[in-house]
């Protein structure tokens, strides 16, 4: 039996991580359940999985946990009780489906005790890829994405040898602003921001989606995970989401993969891999969807995506200080202190102000990351001022 371990439970990709376990109940104990607050819905959880250990990062939610709910399994608080649940040697996988780079020192510490780690938060490789792919590549531990973009991938490079790969193309649905004009981005609301087309996911994900960051950050994810250079990774819009990447080879064959857009189908496949086992979700009928259109990107309305191949071009801590800015950027947004367009303007700046470092240390890239925070944080806080 396989002990499977989800940090970020309470999340949409961690929901439905444990919706695709259920239907496969009767090999799987669940090892950790992780969240940063939603106590509620952790105890529910509890109650249906009978984890080994819960972990919850906030402090406060941590103690009231304890206060409120009986259960017999460990119960660890903090960005330190990620990191112990991840190393816990009974773990057969550990998924990442936190939000941000917080996700960081939790995927080292799962493969350093050398547990194979089903990743979706992005934004460690996006941070930290160098370091986390050269201890994963040095303790012998496969990282699988859970992006559907990058479990594509993966799914077209089995049975190819890599030199025969010419070009990645990751394909994007566009966002709800897709064919929105220039001059009405000045007024795009939260409300507007998180009403994906396809996608029923996250608060984050579905911002960076509307400002094409999301992708901007699956490119920087995808050049280290299959180690392929900035200009072999392409974006395509695809507004149907059921091409999920396209590779190119070098006799001019192209293979891609498609599904509907259903994040239970990625997440199975990495809990599955190599193998797969049977999945109910709906089934793919091309003669219902009709037609799959594609288009390229506009870099002029979605310049979070220039930003970030801009980012990869340049290197070493530049998508640190991206991701850091991003992730402040966006929060703000969210809760109504800056607009839409000031998201790109903010990353702008911190890249300008954070000359990239070469090959930082992990600590280099934690300290910078924090920087980077507390910078972008002050200048939204002058926004507010100035505004207010
Ligand atoms: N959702 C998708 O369809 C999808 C698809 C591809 C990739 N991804 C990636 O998967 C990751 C998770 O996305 P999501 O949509 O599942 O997000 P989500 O619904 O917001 O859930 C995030 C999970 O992480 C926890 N969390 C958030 N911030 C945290 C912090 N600072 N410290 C510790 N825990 C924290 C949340 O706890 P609380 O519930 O207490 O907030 C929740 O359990 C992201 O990196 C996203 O880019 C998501």
């Amino acid at each position: 039996m396989r002990t499977v371990t989800i940090l970020g439970s309470t999340g949409s990709i961690g929901q439905q991580t444990l919706e695709v376990l259920q239907q496969w109940d009767e090999s799987v104990q669940i090892g950790y359940l992780a969240t940063r607050t939603n106590i509620e819905l952790l105890a529910q959880q509890v109650q249906r999985f009978h984890p080994l250990g819960v972990v919850i990062v906030d402090e406060h939610a941590c103690a009231e946990f304890r206060r409120r709910f009986s259960f017999s399994g460990r119960i660890l608080c903090g960005v330190a009780g990620l990191q112990e649940a991840a190393a816990d040697t009974r773990n057969g996988i550990v998924i990442i489906s936190l939000v941000g780079a917080v996700g960081i020192l939790p995927t080292l510490a799962a493969v350093r005790a050398g547990i194979p780690v089903a990743l979706a938060s992005k934004e460690v490789l996006v941070s930290a890829g160098h370091i986390v792919m050269r201890e994963a590549r040095r303790a012998g531990v496969p990282l699988l994405p859970i992006d559907s973009e990058h479990s594509a991938a993966l799914q077209c490079l089995r049975g190819e040898e890599r030199e025969s790969l010419e070009e990645l193309v990751l394909t994007a649905s566009g966002g709800p602003f897709r064919t929105l004009p220039r001059e009405r981005f000045e007024s795009i609301t939260v409300e507007e921001a998180l009403r994906h087309p396809n996608w029923r996911m996250g608060h984050k994900i579905t911002v960076d989606s509307a400002t094409l960051m999301n992708k901007g950050l699956e490119v920087i994810e995808a050049h280290w995970l299959f180690d392929l250079p900035p200009e072999r990774i392409r974006v395509l819009i695809h507004p149907q989401s059921i091409v999920h990447a396209l590779l190119y080879f070098r006799d001019g064959s192209v293979k891609a993969q498609l599904a509907l857009p259903d994040m239970r189908i990625p997440i199975a496949y990495a809990l599955s891999y190599p193998r797969r086992l049977p999945l109910a979700v709906q089934r793919l009928d091309l003669a219902t969807i009709g037609r799959l259109e594609f288009e390229p990107p506009d870099a002029e309305r979605f310049p979070c995506l220039r930003l970030a191949l801009e980012a990869l071009r340049v290197g070493g801590s530049a998508p640190t200080v991206l991701n850091a800015a991003n992730e402040v950027a966006v929060a703000a947004f969210l809760e109504g202190a800056i607009r839409f367009l000031d998201i790109p303007e903010l990353i702008h700046r911190a890249l300008e102000s954070f000359p990239s470092l070469p090959e930082p240390t992990l600590e280099e890239v934690l300290e910078i990351d924090r920087q980077v925070r507390l910078f972008v944080q002050r200048a939204v806080q002058e926004r507010v001022s100035s505004s207010g």
